[in-house]
């Protein structure tokens, strides 16, 4: 393989500042390579959107991770996941690695002991129920609840993470309804942000996953796996790109990737009409 190529940056996107915990858990794991972060903050929440405008959105970001000449293309959003990555494997997967977060994580739930686990998500990625379908696959005998929230991640993005009251009324308000469980699967990459209330919310006993490290490790895994890991033994760079301004989104990308790094607003839906379709349900 060219050397070069390995050399490539890792193109990241979300909706907003989630799949910054998906960037953030690839950057502690493999900190010596680039990344490219695209938050589409102009049309977030995608969880709400019709499959049409998130294919849209998620092609139009694709083609821009490209034009970056990423090596890899991370899908670090579960809505996104749910609707695009079929589209996206099929255009880009010859050409890159593109990886999306709800396998890798079907698989670690799959693997652990629980008997019953709840999938708490957005309701495009609830309604879509690729969670359930494979992982029924994999552990027919698994007992699954879903339940959709639908401003959770809205209201983390603008910034309440921060304010543990209300994120612990907004999440026994959402996910009180759940019977006992074994095991709480947070399928939206917003909820890492707030996930020491969520683990105190449901108890000690009741494990949670996450796609942080899990996606992180399956960026690894796939990378070696076509010997595209870089070998520079410098720390790779970061740049993030946002196609609308937040302070949240400022603040998260310093959490992260533990420095400043300068957000740049790029225009990438200028030509794009902003349709914000709500979905419907058929
Ligand atoms: N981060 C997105 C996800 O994982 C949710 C945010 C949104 O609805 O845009 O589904």
């Amino acid at each position: 393989m060219n050397k070069s190529y390995a050399e490539r940056p890792i193109g990241v996107f979300d909706s907003g500042i989630g799949g910054l915990t998906v960037a953030g858990g690839i950057h502690q794991l493999l900190p010596n390579e680039d990344l490219v972060y695209f938050g589409d903050i102009r049309h977030l929440p995608y969880g709400d959107k019709s499959d049409q405008n998130i294919i849209d959105y998620c092609d139009g970001i694709a083609q821009f991770l490209m034009e970056q000449d990423c090596k890899m293309i991370v899908i670090a959003c579960n809505s996104a996941s749910s609707i695009a990555f079929e589209a996206l494997e099929a255009k880009y997967g010859s050409l890159v690695p593109v990886i999306n977060v709800i396998d890798p994580v079907v698989r670690e739930v799959a693997s652990s002991g629980c008997a019953s686990v709840g999938i708490i998500a957005t309701p495009v990625t609830t309604i879509k129920g690729l969670y359930v379908q494979k992982l029924s696959h994999l552990r027919p005998e698994i007992r699954i609840s879903t339940i959709a929230s639908k401003s959770l991640a809205t209201i983390i993005e603008e910034g309440l993470f921060y304010n543990r009251k209300l994120i612990r009324e907004l999440v026994d308000h959402y996910f009180g309804d759940f019977p006992a469980l074994e095991g709480v699967v947070l399928a939206c990459t917003h909820y890492p942000i707030i996930r020491d209330v969520i683990a105190e919310y449901f108890g000690p006993l009741v494990q949670i996953f996450d796609s942080t490290d899990t996606v992180a490790s399956e960026v690894q895994a796939r990378l070696a796996d076509l010997g595209l890991l870089s070998d520079r033994r410098k720390k790779g760079e970061q740049r993030c790109y946002v196609s609308d301004y937040t302070d949240s989104f400022q603040t998260m990308a310093r959490t992260f990737f533990g420095r400043e790094v300068q957000l740049e607003f790029y225009p990438l839906w200028e030509e794009m009409e902003d349709e914000d379709l709500l979905l419907q349900k058929k």
